[in-house]
């Protein structure tokens, strides 16, 4: 007899969602590839974006900055400040909906809802970093120009604007001139690795977000930027990566169908298939497809049908309790068709683990250019789908070492508190 476990895994296979149709050297290859090709400037689906920001400088102690976190839906303000030994203190911690995330916005209202956060703290500090959750073009001042959005953003009149620039411009006409610093949010926790490593010394850093985005930022040194003119052939600096948008992993029929119900379709693919804002909707996807081939009972195809969205957080409940997590209208779902549907969902979110660890194993190798190092490379890892679905960490680290470990490379991963914060006010102090 066929149970839960053999439909699954026959569903998944015919869908291209197991981790094992994953070749992961090939996988890895590409990455490093595509990462060549983007510094380059040639065609790739990774921007590999300069950031003009280094890490070789210390960060300057007892000055106050302002540090803006805009994050996926939410968006934080406070003041920081680090004492001599390199701890934050973190006060006046606003925090607001990200502009955009919840109805579409034009250019002015979406700006004014900064100017609306930033006001209360414009006399605290002369300079905001500005921790930019988003892909943006950096100028070698510091500003960002939006290049698309993502996570579901609705304020297209944005894309292609400079976010520091007209925030500045709004805020200078009430009295206030604030400098700028803005940087992606995996640059931000790249730099809150660094912040904090007093006790141990690392070769370098890379930053790794799994929340509601996925994106990787890592050192690069300047020779190798080819796309850019002038930069010092002997400095470095760090690359925002927006890993999200590559694009050569193997799409199966429901990542496909799935696409086309997002905001940014034919984009950010990879995105699509590990984080927060997607993980959810994927499942429920391939949950609906399964139920349309009739592999559960009545009771479990209502309940599949009964249901217009599933969060990420959703699915960590099913994947801890199927019993638990499976509510509503669900009193007759039998046990197989709880079973079949926790399947389901762990083999999705194993196969984003695996994604995510490859991401994270092409920025290290990246990041050495091939040298090994008698230091070992930190990697700061901040979201919430990378600590909060359950065993999510643990299969990644697996991953980690099952790949990293025979090419005998020497990493360390750690997490640093509010890291998007930290790192922007890093960034802030250093302009
Ligand atoms: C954005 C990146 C960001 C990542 C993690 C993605 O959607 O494109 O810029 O770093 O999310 O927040």
């Amino acid at each position: 007899m066929k149970t839960p476990k053999d439909t699954a895994l026959l569903f998944l296979k015919n869908n291209c969602l197991l981790p094992e149709q994953i070749d992961p050297d090939a996988v890895l290859d590409d990455f490093l590839v595509e990462m060549d090709l983007g510094l380059a400037g040639e065609k790739s689906s990774l921007a590999m974006i300069p950031t003009f920001i280094t890490i070789d400088k210390p960060v300057p102690a007892f000055k106050p900055v302002i540090a803006l976190d805009a994050g996926g839906t939410n968006l934080r303000v406070a003041t920081v400040m680090f004492d001599g030994e390199g701890n934050p203190k973190i006060s006046n911690l606003t925090k607001h909906n990200m502009p955009g995330s919840a109805g579409n916005l034009g250019k002015d209202e979406f700006f004014d809802k900064f100017v609306e956060f930033l006001l209360p703290f414009a006399d605290k500090a002369d300079s905001v970093g500005f921790c930019f959750s988003y892909p943006a073009e950096i100028s070698p001042d510091r500003d960002g120009r939006l290049l698309s959005w993502t996570k579901e953003i609705q304020a297209p009149e944005i894309v292609g604007e400079f976010i520091g620039k007209n925030i500045f411009d709004r805020l200078e006409q009430k009295g206030f001139r604030l400098k700028f610093s803005l940087l992606n949010d995996t640059v931000a926790t790249l730099l809150a690795g660094k912040s904090v490593d007093f006790a141990q010394k690392y070769s370098t850093y890379v930053g790794f977000i799994l929340g509601t985005g996925t994106n990787t930022a890592y050192i690069e040194y300047n020779r190798y930027i080819t796309k850019c003119q002038g930069l010092d052939p002997e400095g470095s600096q760090a690359i925002n990566t927006e890993s999200g948008n590559f694009s050569k992993c193997l799409q199966g029929p429901v990542d496909i169908e799935f696409d086309k119900t997002t905001e940014n379709r034919g984009q950010y693919g990879f995105e699509k298939m590990i984080s927060g804002a997607y993980l959810g909707g994927l499942c429920l996807l391939a949950l609906k497809k399964a139920a349309e081939e009739d592999l559960f009972s009545r009771a479990g195809k209502e309940w599949i049908k009964s249901r217009e969205d599933l969060s990420t957080v959703e699915v960590d409940g099913i994947l801890r309790d199927p019993s638990r997590g499976i509510v509503g209208g669900a009193g007759e779902v039998s046990a197989e068709d709880k079973e079949l549907v926790q399947y389901l969902c762990s083999a999705i979110c194993e196969r984003a683990a695996l994604f995510a660890a490859l991401n994270v194993c092409a920025a290290i190798i990246k990041s050495i250019g091939g040298k090994l190092s008698v230091h070992p490379i930190c990697v700061n890892i901040d979201g919430s789908v990378y600590y909060k679905i359950v065993g999510f960490s643990r299969m990644v680290e697996g991953y980690l070492e099952k790949i990293l470990g025979p090419k005998q490379l020497s990493y360390e991963l750690i997490r640093v508190a509010d890291s998007p914060l930290i790192g922007a006010a890093v960034a802030g102090l250093m302009c």
